[in-house]
């Protein structure tokens, strides 16, 4: 039976339906609210908008739960590959053998990049942001491989494939370039993770080994930044998608909304705070007094987060893995003991604690990422490779969504009223006013 909430204005009492999704969550259906009563809702930042239903990934917020289509994080961390958990967000299920091994084959098939986006690559300023490069050549896929005409399913499973091997291809290329050096071909032996490892670091001087414990560091970071259902990122996917924008130009709008330091830019960000901490001898103290001052805009980087109001399961995941990397390694990191110890300032901290607060996957991620040579300004670049999945994921069930509208927010004006128009001789010189 549908449940309802009364809605009462003025006089007038509105039954709005409830609807519930399979994790008990309820949302107020809204959709015919400014056709019956004349109002609209307002929600800055969306925090209390469902914006679709989605099958693909599970949080709560409270209680630190990620799961992606219905598997525990902490599970597919520890059993699952990258390419498995891909396969299992874009498709739905987990892959046979039979299954994996095709999956496999294809991601190999398309994993070279058009010899032509090389000029493009050339032709960036040495200095360019790699997220810059990515976002733009994501976009410039799609003059490469154009629409194929071709049976739709096929066409979106080939497009699909195409953006999950090719991203790789085009983030260690674009790396090599930036640095002047040649660049390194995807291999047809290698696993997808140990692929992008040595198209970055093999050197016709210096040959990459391939090393297991790496592989799975890589596998497990990019696990963990698969899916995160509604972020700003997925959301922009689909709202790019929902002008039947095609998939390249969807994924190349996620990759620049990624970019910035409140969502994948934040692992950038981090390092930077954490390196600047051991250069500068700031105190934990001194930083967290800093994040709560009011007047001054800096905020703990990897810190907080819209739905986790406890600590993220997958920042717990990786701060282990930066132990088990620098054991690996026989090294130690200073920003490893920085970030542990501001972690524990701030989670004592009254205001870290009332406003709840805590480490986000960002906050240890970088020091995983330096331990196996990836360079700073590469960072949010292996976030984006990691999400790919969930981005094409959520593009595509939006796509199968039968009721799927363009997506057009209101807003409230607050304007001039209609306003007399001055012709220009008669105007007022503003900045004299
Ligand atoms: N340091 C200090 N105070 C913070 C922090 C922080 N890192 N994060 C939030 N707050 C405070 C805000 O000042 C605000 O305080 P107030 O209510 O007293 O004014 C309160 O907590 C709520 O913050 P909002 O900005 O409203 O929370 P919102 O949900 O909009 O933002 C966000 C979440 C962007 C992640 C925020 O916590 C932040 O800026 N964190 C730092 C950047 C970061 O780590 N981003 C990565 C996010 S995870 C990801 O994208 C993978």
């Amino acid at each position: 039976m549908t449940e309802y909430v009364k809605l009462v204005i003025g006089e007038e009492t509105y039954k709005l339906p409830v609807i519930e999704g399979s994790e008990g969550e309820k949302a107020i259906d809204i959709l015919k609210l400014r056709q019956k009563t004349g109002y609209i809702t307002f929600d800055p930042g969306y925090a209390n908008t469902g914006s679709c239903k989605s099958a693909i990934t599970f949080m709560n917020g409270e209680r630190g739960i990620l799961r992606y289509r219905g598997i525990p994080i902490e599970v597919l961390a520890e059993e699952s590959s990258f390419r498995e958990v891909a396969y299992l967000l874009v498709n739905g299920v987990l892959p046979t053998q039979k299954e994996i091994n095709r999956f496999s084959v294809l991601l190999n098939d398309h994993s070279l990049v058009h010899e032509d986006m090389r000029t493009f690559f050339e032709n960036f300023p040495r200095m360019s942001h790699p997220m810059g490069i990515l976002s733009s050549m994501v976009n410039a896929l799609r003059s490469f491989y154009p629409y194929l005409h071709q049976d739709a399913e096929e066409e979106i499973n080939i497009t699909v494939t195409r953006l999950l091997s090719k991203i790789r291809t085009m983030a260690a290329m674009s790396y090599k370039m930036s640095r002047g050096h040649k660049v390194v071909y995807p291999r047809p032996d290698l696993s997808y993770c140990a692929n992008f490892l040595n198209m970055m670091f093999d050197t016709p001087v210096r040959p990459y080994e391939i090393d297991k414990e790496v592989v799975r560091a890589l596998s497990v970071f990019w696990v963990l930044h698969a899916d995160h259902e509604q972020n700003a990122s997925a959301a922009t996917v689909r709202n790019v998608g929902s002008a039947r924008t095609n998939l390249y130009a969807c994924i190349s709008a996620g990759v620049s909304t990624l970019w910035g330091p409140l969502h994948g830019g934040a692992n950038q960000a981090v390092i930077e705070m954490l390196d600047a901490v051991v250069k500068n001898d700031i105190s934990a103290k001194h930083l967290v007094e800093k994040a709560k001052d009011k007047n001054d805009p800096f905020r703990l980087a990897g810190f907080g987060h819209r739905i986790y109001k406890t600590y993220d399961p997958r920042a717990r995941i990786m701060k282990q893995m930066c132990d088990a990397v620098l054991e690996k390694f026989q090294t130690s990191d200073p920003l490893l003991d920085v970030a542990k110890e501001l972690e524990e300032f701030a989670l004592q901290d009254d205001y870290f604690v009332s406003h709840h607060l805590y480490p986000n996957v960002d906050f240890y991620s970088g020091i995983v990422l330096r331990a196996i040579g990836i360079p700073t300004n590469m960072f949010t670049v292996m976030f984006a490779i990691g999400r790919l999945p969930g981005w094409i994921a959520q593009w595509k069930e939006s796509m199968e969504d039968p009721n799927l509208r363009i997506s057009r927010p209101r807003q409230v004006y607050i304007g001039p009223k209609e306003t007399e128009y001055i012709p220009v001789g008669e105007r007022e010189m503003n900045i004299d006013k």
